[in-house]
């Protein structure tokens, strides 16, 4: 079998971090969603994996490479402009060839892994499988129906009176037949040609679509919201353990992994978190489910469930940070020069919370 990521796309929901990043390149608990889904596949016996790329292409390569970093091979498929995950399908077609594959959407996180549903899928006879999980809010997914024998019945994009709470996660297995599919429908109202309409054309061509129920966590990066929420999770499971320094002074509990070349001084930190690489924390709290990633300061001030993006300091900040998620070399200071005053230099579709 192959691997396709979809690691094109724009990230509107997520500006400003992304008017500088790709959107799969943002960390989560100090680890890039995209290097994730990476190390899903290749743990799931995936070694030849493709990843569709668009504007923000040459910064994922950069970032990726050839793939030998994970034991894999990477091969790069440029798409011209996002036309929905079907076209990403389609341009990849001379990648994929007539094997199995499975399709990863590059912002996607999900727990346990994905190498079940490939063993499952590998020794089966269906055309394709697709992931379902059960959903609070259907209206925002694509939502599948099921008949009395668990067969899909019926996929819809984001309707407005959903058929179930049964959500498609950004999963998808297929064999050859998918081509057809994605050359046969059209273009939808937003211009893109849609996976969940080349799924149901499966379907309704009575080609064997399998629905895996999921009952784990998944968690689609598009918001910040959401960022934080996968921020969370994964904080939950990762490893733990003092790789840098810690002072007498300071109190690290358990859970919290302190990265090769950070320093702690004379602070607190509470778990689940993680400092990043040379990033020093001093006279400061850094509260649970907080990611601080590389070469950033935090010196005499308190943060607690937020992301903190690498080279950014954060100094003597009187209030709580809480909730936030904070990009690339920022600075957030206090400043005793009157007038007493906020004083803000904030890029387009920035957003702040003042008491
Ligand atoms: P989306 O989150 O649906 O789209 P987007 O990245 O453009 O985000 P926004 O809605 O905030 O503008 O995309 C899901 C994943 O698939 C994401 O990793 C980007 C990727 N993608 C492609 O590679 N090609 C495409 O044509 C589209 C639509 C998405």
């Amino acid at each position: 079998m192959k691997g396709l990521i979809l690691s094109g796309g724009k990230g509107t929901r997520l500006r400003p971090l992304t008017f500088t990043r790709a959107k799969q390149l943002m960390p989560i608990a100090n680890k890039p969603v995209l290097f994730r889904v990476i190390e899903a596949i290749r743990d799931a016996g995936i070694t030849e994996i493709g990843i569709v790329i668009g504007d923000t292409g040459e910064e994922i390569r950069q970032a990726v490479g050839p793939g030998d970093r994970w034991g894999v091979n990477v091969t790069y498929i440029p798409q011209s402009a996002p036309l929905g995950l079907a076209h990403a399908v389609k341009i990849s077609q001379d990648f994929l060839g007539d094997e199995r594959f499975v399709m990863f959407l590059g912002d996607n996180v999900i727990q346990g892994g994905i190498s079940p549903l490939i063993r499952q899928f590998a020794g089966s006879n269906w055309n394709s499988q697709i992931v379902l999980t059960e959903v609070d809010e259907p209206q925002h997914y694509g939502v599948a129906e099921l008949d009395e024998h668990q067969r899909i019945k019926r996929l819809v994009e984001k309707p407005r009176v959903p058929p179930s709470n049964l959500a498609l996660v950004g999963i998808y297995m297929f064999d050859h037949n998918i081509f057809t599919a994605v050359n046969a429908i059209r273009p939808s109202w937003r211009n893109e040609l849609e996976i969940t309409d080349a799924i149901q054309w499966l379907v309704e061509h009575d080609y064997q679509v399998h629905p895996y129920i999921h009952r784990g966590w998944w968690i689609d990066t598009g918001k910040s919201s959401d960022m934080l929420a996968a921020n969370d999770r994964v904080l939950a499971e990762i490893g733990y353990g003092v790789y840098g320094y810690v002072d007498r002074d300071s109190q690290v509990d358990h859970l919290v992994l302190v990265e090769a070349g950070a320093e702690i001084i004379n602070s607190t930190v509470r778990g689940p978190s993680v400092i990043g690489e040379h990033s020093r924390i001093v006279n400061s709290y850094v509260g649970p489910f907080t990611s601080i990633y590389h070469h950033t300061v935090i010196e005499n001030s308190e943060i607690e469930h937020s992301i903190v993006l690498d080279n950014s300091r954060i100094r003597d900040v009187p209030g709580r940070i809480q909730d936030s998620i904070i990009g690339r070399e920022v600075e957030i200071t206090h400043s005793p020069i009157k007038p007493k005053a906020y004083k803000l230099t904030l890029g387009d579709n920035s957003k702040v919370g003042l008491l």
